[in-house]
């Protein structure tokens, strides 16, 4: 086995580029950490790294050719250096696997979504190969000597020979030894992964291809990473799966459900915050909606997605409920907590949505009185079962629908924010407002954005906030701890 843990005489630069869901900046961060422990650096700039390595989604077709962008600008830069590797990983790398290695394409390696702990080898493999054809002799020796020790056995997978750097699907003898202690840019917040895959194949979606079938972690691995993270300051976490719901249900008879397991992490001290995404409508049941009611740390913010407000759409897209039996659950969610605040996924143009359909998607909108929605046009994906239907909506169709949407979405939004102007909530400040770097910003319970004036030593910390006015997308505030008290103190200090 190569021995990762001798030190790298010269330091190997690694860029990470994350593209999608939370579930990809979680892999992301578990590779930055894995990367750094293994010796590489990794860094921000691309312009400055031996390696970059594309964490893909493949969800929309958008979201492919942005990676193919990116790579082939970055393959043109690779005239001035060519020992420079791109490697790709995530869901486009499971689904395309290695028919992104040859011709007009420029990736090194590909590594599956089930692959991550062969990516440091890979990676040296790489630049071993590409410092070798480009006789570069410098950084990327220093990889070749280390690989020279012994290989590791987990490259059996990588098939079927090492000359071609690809390595996906599942394989028997199970996942290989990989360390989950991720890099986290903030260490007071966390994601964490409770399980991986989906087994629901929605027609329209791609993940349960790239990402295979549900898998829960057991449920000691996952409290015993949570109780780490307390206790080394983590206030926040976001509990991750595609979902959530259905946790367990892989797992021997007698194993924790959802419910449980949420009960277990909120009784661990320290984590102050608990949020959990994605809720698949069917699978919520009536003992996470009372949890949920009587357990304060789980926030008041719910993503709940809806898809489409048309029976007929819903069944056409494998959706296993009915609009009455989601308002149902969502009647039975704000009995229980009047205060919390829904958000959902729509996708508009499924094809054979008609004009009626749309406006079923609308009037449930109102309806359900969303916080926030995640609109998206549908685009067909290879494979899935929809991809059979005629995708016959006109994209300047579906950009129209899409438009109408965001314009109530918006509205709705911004009443929300509104509902909170005048009164005071408990923030948990994330850093400095990206617009301006001279006021902080942070979210309430409810996921909401709040910009308000105060210390950066409040980074990371809960502060009260009274908020003072709204924006569309943004409330506008000042923190009570400057304002009360402390304020008070300040000004006897100085009369
Ligand atoms: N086209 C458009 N949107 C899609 N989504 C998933 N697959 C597609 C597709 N083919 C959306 C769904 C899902 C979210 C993550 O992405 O709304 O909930
Ligand atoms: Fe895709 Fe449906 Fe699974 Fe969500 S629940 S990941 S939309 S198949």
């Amino acid at each position: 086995m190569a021995d990762f843990s001798a030190p790298l005489k010269a330091p190997i630069y690694v860029c990470l580029l994350t593209y999608g869901c939370q579930m990809n900046i979680l892999d992301s961060q578990i590779l930055s950490g894995n990367l750094t422990r293994q010796g590489f650096v990794v860094v921000d700039d691309e312009t400055a790294a031996d390696a970059v390595l594309f964490i893909t989604c493949s969800v929309r077709d958008l979201a492919e050719r942005k990676v193919l962008g990116k790579a082939g600008k970055l393959n043109v830069k690779r005239n001035r250096r060519p020992e420079v590797v791109l490697g790709v990983t995530g869901c486009m790398a499971e689904l395309k696997g290695e028919s992104l290695l040859g011709g007009k394409n420029v990736f090194d390696f590909v590594a599956g979504t089930h692959k991550r702990h062969l990516i440091p080898e890979l990676l040296l493999r790489a630049l071993c190969k590409r410092a070798a054809a480009a006789e570069v002799t410098a950084v990327n020796a220093e990889a070749l000597e280390r690989l020279g020790i012994a290989l590791s056995p987990y490259m059996d997978e990588c098939a079927p020979s090492s000359e071609r750097l690809f390595a996906v699907g599942r394989n028997e003898s199970g996942e290989g030894p990989d360390e989950l202690e991720a890099m986290r840019p903030r260490p007071w917040q966390a994601f964490v992964e409770i399980m991986r895959g989906c087994s629901n194949f929605c027609s329209y979606c791609v993940v349960p291809y790239a990402r295979g079938p549900e898998v829960s972690r057991p449920a000691e691995e996952i409290l015993k990473e949570l109780e780490t993270l307390a206790g080394s300051g983590c206030v926040e976490v976001t509990l991750l799966g595609q979902n959530v719901n259905s946790y367990g249900k892989d797992l021997p008879k007698g194993s924790l459900s959802f419910p449980e397991l949420l009960e277990k992490a909120a009784k661990i001290e320290g984590l102050k915050w608990l949020r959990f995404v994605t809720s698949n409508p069917q699978d919520i049941s009536d003992d996470l909606i009372a949890l949920m009611a009587s357990e304060k740390k789980i926030c008041r913010y719910l993503h709940f997605p809806l898809q489409s407000g048309s029976n007929r759409i819903l069944k056409m897209m494998n959706r296993k409920y009915t609009l009455e039996q989601y308002l149902e659950k969502v009647a039975k969610l704000k009995a229980a907590m009047p205060d919390l605040w829904l958000a959902g996924d729509l996708i508009v143009g499924f094809p054979g949505e008609t004009l009626e359909d749309f406006q079923a998607t609308l009037a449930a909108v109102e309806k359900i009185d969303y916080a926030n929605n995640f609109l998206f046009k549908y685009s067909e994906r290879p494979g899935t079962a929809a991809a059979r239907l005629k995708d016959d909506v006109p994209l300047e169709e579906k950009k129209r629908r899409h438009a109408e949407l965001m314009a109530l979405q918006g509205r709705l939004t911004h009443e929300h924010l509104k509902s909170l102007v005048g009164t005071t909530q408990e923030v948990l400040v994330e850093g400095h407002s990206k617009r301006n770097r001279d006021v902080l910003q942070g979210r309430t319970t409810h996921y909401a954005n709040v910009v308000f004036e105060g210390d950066p030593s409040l980074i990371g910390k809960f502060v009260p906030v009274r908020m003072e006015s709204a924006t569309p997308l943004t409330l506008y505030g000042s923190c009570e701890r400057l304002t009360g008290e402390e304020k008070l103190t300040n000004e006897k200090e100085t009369s």
